[in-house]
């Protein structure tokens, strides 16, 4: 694994992007940088900006990110540590009126809900994917979230370097004991671990070894409540519709 944080790592990375009909790039772990913001002017593209402090969502604004994604510590992947239900509305308020995507958590119509009363202009989603039929997810990890609670994830930095959240197992145990040496900053511990991970994910399809109890990958604390394989548009439809029942019972607390 490496991490093409350097313009000589994401260039040719953008170049792919752009050469496709992209209507939206988005950035991470920083501001979007200005010559990235040029070219997706230039382009016709939309550049969004994931923040999980308001601090960071003013910085890209000022940046001159077009939308700002707000998450919350629960959201797989990098992530800080405030929650969900207080990050959105004080980015909504910290950077209006540029839109804001509430993430971190979201994975049903009664999440949409919630995250559009808190002010969201929509919705950006990560781990609701990672269990559908369509998910590239290997397929032990994929058992894994299936069977995993809400509490089966842990903010660790044994993978990147940064604090990113993560199915538990075996593998983050061992890092996070008292007697382990810490994970090196990013972008060093991707080099440390990168072959190991290569290796424990091909062999981890054995019932049983070593591997299949260490394999892990990024995902968020609503892994908890994803216990099936649906196909990608149903979980759409799902979203939609609960998100559409949701707001018909709200608006029942209004009669007198
Ligand atoms: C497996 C995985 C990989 C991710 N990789 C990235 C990434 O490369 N860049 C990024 O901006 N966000 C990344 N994210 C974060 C998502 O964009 C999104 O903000 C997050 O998943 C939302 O929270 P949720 O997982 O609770 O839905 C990743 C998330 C997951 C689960």
């Amino acid at each position: 694994m490496s991490m093409n944080v350097s313009p000589a790592g994401y260039e040719p990375l953008l170049d792919i992007a752009f050469a496709h009909p992209i209507r939206l790039i988005a950035s991470a772990l920083g501001p979007p940088p200005a010559d990235v913001i040029d070219r997706a002017r230039a382009a016709n593209v939309k550049v969004a900006a994931l923040a999980g402090t308001t601090a960071h969502a003013v910085k890209h604004a000022e940046a001159g990110a077009d939308i700002i994604v707000a998450q919350g510590s629960e959201a797989g992947g990098h992530t800080g540590e405030v929650g969900t239900m207080v990050l959105v509305p004080e980015v909504v308020d910290a950077v209006s009126p540029v839109p804001v995507l509430a993430a971190g958590g979201i994975a049903s119509g009664r999440h949409m809900a919630a995250a559009m009363a808190l002010g969201a202009a929509g919705i950006w989603t990560g781990s609701v994917w990672l269990t559908t039929a369509e998910a590239e997810t290997e397929p032990v990890v994929k058992q894994k979230f299936l069977a995993a609670t809400s509490s089966d994830t842990v903010r660790s930095r044994s993978i990147t370097g940064k604090p990113a959240r993560m199915l538990r197992t075996p593998w983050t145990d061992e890092w996070e004991r008292e007697d382990s040496p810490k994970p090196l900053p990013m972008p060093l511990q991707p080099l440390l671990v990168g072959a190991a991970l290569n290796r424990i994910n091909r062999s981890a399809t054995t019932p049983g070894s070593g591997a299949h109890e260490l394999a892990t990958y990024f995902v968020g604390q609503v892994v908890g409540s994803i216990n099936t394989v649906r196909p990608a548009d149903r979980v759409v439809l799902q979203i939609v519709e609960e998100f559409i029942d949701t707001l018909t019972a709200l608006s029942g607390h209004l009669d007198v």
